[in-house]
C-alpha cells in the first residue's frame, strides 16, 4: 500500500519524507492557499522534494479550461498528477488528458460510480473522501469496499487513492479492504507507530538493562 501526505507544507513533507515510507503528495487549494504562498511555486517546491506523485488541482471548473490547465501544471515536473474534480467536465478532461498521457487524479469522489466512470476516462487515481461521507453518517470504508470490488470485477487498473483520513482506525480499514494509496495529514501519520505497550516495554528493556549491566 502507497502512503501519501496531506498538505501543502514543506516542513510537513521533509519530517514524513525522512521516515522513509513517503510514497507521494497531495495537495488541493485549501491546503495552498492556507500556507500563504504562491500557488505554482509551492507545487514546484514539492515536485523537488518528493520524486513521486504530486497532485495539482485545477481551478478551472469548465472541461476546455481544465485541460489547458491541467497541460501547464503537467509542465511543472515530471511527477505531476493532474487533480480533477468528479464532475462531468472533470471526466472530458480526465479523457483528454490521459489520452495525451497525462496522469489525472479525480478528486471528491463520494459514490462508487462516479469511480466507475472515472476509471473508464482512463484515471490514474481516484479519490474516495471517507472522512467526508462519514462527517454526514455515511460509510467511507464501505466507499472504498464497493470501487474495490467493482475495480476488480473488471480489472479497471485506476489506483484507489482513499482521501480525507481522519484516524488510524480509517487507516487499517483502507489497508484490510485493499485500497491501492492512502493520502494522510501529518499529525495522523505520526499515530501509526505509537502505542503505549511499546513505550512501556521500551521503559522496562532499559531499565532492567541499566540494573544488569550498569
Ligand atoms: C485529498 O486529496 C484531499 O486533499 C483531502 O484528503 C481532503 O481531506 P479533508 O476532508 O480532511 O479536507
Amino acid at each position: 500500500m502507497d502512503l501519501y501526505i496531506d498538505t501543502a507544507n514543506l516542513d510537513e513533507i521533509r519530517q514524513a519524507s525522512d521516515m522513509g515510507v513517503l510514497d507521494g503528495v497531495t495537495t488541493n487549494p485549501s491546503l495552498i492557499a492556507k500556507e500563504g504562498v504562491d500557488y505554482g511555486k509551492r507545487l514546484s517546491e514539492i515536485c523537488e522534494l518528493v520524486p513521486g506523485p504530486v497532485s495539482a488541482e485545477v481551478i478551472a471548473t469548465e472541461s476546455d479550461k481544465m485541460i489547458s490547465e491541467g497541460r501547464e501544471r503537467a509542465k511543472i515536473a515530471g511527477n505531476i498528477v493532474v487533480k480533477l474534480p468528479s464532475t462531468v467536465d472533470g471526466l472530458r478532461a480526465c479523457k483528454a488528458l490521459s489520452d495525451d498521457g497525462i496522469k489525472t487524479n479525480m478528486t471528491l469522489c463520494f459514490q462508487p460510480l462516479q469511480a466507475l466512470m472515472v476509471a473508464k476516462a482512463g484515471a490514474f487515481l481516484v479519490s474516495p473522501f471517507i472522512g467526508r461521507v462519514d462527517d454526514i453518517s455515511g460509510d467511507g470504508t464501505e466507499l472504498i469496499a464497493q470501487i474495490r470490488q467493482i475495480y476488480d470485477n473488471y480489472g479497471l487498473p485506476t489506483k484507489i487513492l482513499a482521501a480525507s483520513i481522519r484516524h488510524p482506525k480509517h487507516m487499517v480499514d483502507c489497508a484490510m479492504i485493499g485500497a491501492d494509496v492512502a493520502t494522510v495529514p501529518f499529525d495522523v501519520i505520526k499515530m501509526f507507530m505509537k502505542h503505549p505497550l511499546t513505550d512501556v516495554g521500551l521503559e522496562k528493556f532499559l531499565a532492567d538493562y541499566k540494573k544488569a549491566f550498569g
